[in-house]
């Protein structure tokens, strides 16, 4: 049986695509951590590296990359549920 690519390889496979036919900056996310974001840019597949679902979950989520924290767990249930839940309320660090 064929394998199933995982999705972050996906999303890694496309960037090759696209970074081999566009000459602009390319910005790319869907899945990544800090470790997985600095193998994509270390290895040239793009020059950033945004991060969604990390930073609802981390509002410090650079200062956490930068003391190598642990990070807060999403609570997917309070996603599309209109409030302030799960989307202001994660504890920093300090
Ligand atoms: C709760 C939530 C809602 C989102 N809504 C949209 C949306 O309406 N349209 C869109 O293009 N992307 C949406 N996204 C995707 C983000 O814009 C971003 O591309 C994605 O979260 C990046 O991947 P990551 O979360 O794995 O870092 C959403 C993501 C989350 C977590």
């Amino acid at each position: 049986m064929a394998s199933v690519a995982k999705p972050l390889d996906l999303v890694l496979e496309t960037a090759k695509h696209f970074r081999s036919i566009y000459n602009g900056t390319l910005m790319i996310n869907k899945g990544f951590n800090a470790q997985t974001a600095n193998d994509a840019i270390e290895d040239d597949i793009a020059d950033l590296i945004s991060f969604g679902e990390l930073y609802i979950g981390n509002p410090d989520l650079v200062e956490r990359f930068a003391q190598n924290a642990p990070l807060n767990h999403n609570d997917r249930a309070t996603y599309y549920t209109g409030g302030a839940a799960g989307y202001t309320d994660y504890k920093t660090l300090k």
